[in-house]
């Protein structure tokens, strides 16, 4: 079946209405587009745990500061639209502001997750997960799928949809996927674009510091510890460091005696890019070293 591609609220209900009628399942994958295999894996996931697999593609402008990229994001629908094509996803939905925000983004009613939004990335950036809650609930309540797929490189922003599904009693599954990373170890994302070849060529200390966290953490290093090394290592290798932070995985609070399963999480500046990267890390009392993924 071709894939069709929307724009209106209208038509979109129109397509979805009889899949949902004759009992067959729907995947979203919300996206902000300029697609990378990344975005692509979770295409293929949710082919594998739906019926039929909904991409949307909305650069949001409530979820960038004043300061920010939303005017130069990479806009790229055409080659999105055959890559989606290709990798067999059935509708596309690709809405213009006016139809997600009808009375402009400043007047729209917005959804705040408290506590987990106002930290590490929310912190650097005021107003970003509002943004973000704001409009995956409305694209849910678009769409109403029964899954809905995320990629666990931005692990904060999993977090808080989790907890807005869950305190709003929305209907639907919320998957997240491991991190597609180059070969090298670089997180794939979009904003990779904004990296000159130098700049390119050092990003991959973002993840080598995560991993070095992680074996810290293994040997017994304290969170403290391991935050200051990997701050440092970061601005050695000529990052900026924003935050470098072990949490508890579960909800990114400070790491307390006896927490096994951590994530460390960092952001650091590199020319135009901020670059966001995570490592999930447990620890076990019986093999400690065992469940720390690494690059060679
Ligand atoms: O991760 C993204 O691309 C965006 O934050 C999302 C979830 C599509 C919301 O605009």
């Amino acid at each position: 079946m071709p894939m069709v591609v929307i724009e209106d609220l209208v038509s979109l209900r129109r397509c979805l209405a009889p899949w949902r009628r004759s009992g067959r399942s729907i995947a979203l994958v919300p996206t902000m587009g300029n697609l990378h295999a990344g975005h692509l894996a979770l295409v293929r996931e949710a082919r594998g745990v739906a019926d039929h697999t909904l991409v949307s593609i909305f650069v949001n402008p409530l979820q960038f500061g004043p300061s920010e990229d939303f005017g130069s994001y990479p806009r790229t629908l055409a080659q999105d639209r055959a890559s989606l094509a290709a990798e067999g996803a059935d509708l596309l939905f690709a809405p213009p502001v006016r139809t997600v925000y009808p009375h402009g983004y400043r007047e729209q009613t917005r959804v705040e997750v408290p506590g987990l939004s106002d930290i590490l990335c929310g912190a650097s950036r005021p107003g970003h997960f509002v943004g973000v809650a704001t409009v995956v609930c409305k694209l849910l309540n678009m769409a109403q799928p029964d899954v809905v797929i995320f990629g666990e490189k931005d692990f904060q922003q999993l977090l808080v949809i989790r907890r807005m599904v869950e305190d709003l009693c929305l209907p639907v599954e919320v998957r997240g996927l491991a991190t597609v990373r180059e070969p090298d170890g670089l997180a794939m994302s979009s904003r990779n674009g904004y990296l000159s070849p130098a700049e390119r060529a050092r990003a991959p200390a973002l993840y080598r510091a995560l991993c070095r966290a992680g074996d810290g953490l293994r040997a017994g290093l304290t969170a403290g510890e391991v935050e200051s090394e990997g701050a440092k290592a970061l601005a050695d290798d000529g990052l900026g460091p924003d935050y470098f932070r072990v949490c508890r995985a579960s909800d990114l609070q400070a790491v307390t005696t006896g927490d096994r399963e951590l994530v460390v999480l960092a952001a650091a500046y590199l020319g135009k890019a901020r670059l966001i990267d995570n490592l999930r890390v447990s620890l076990t009392p019986y093999n400690p070293v065992a469940t720390v993924e690494k690059v060679d």
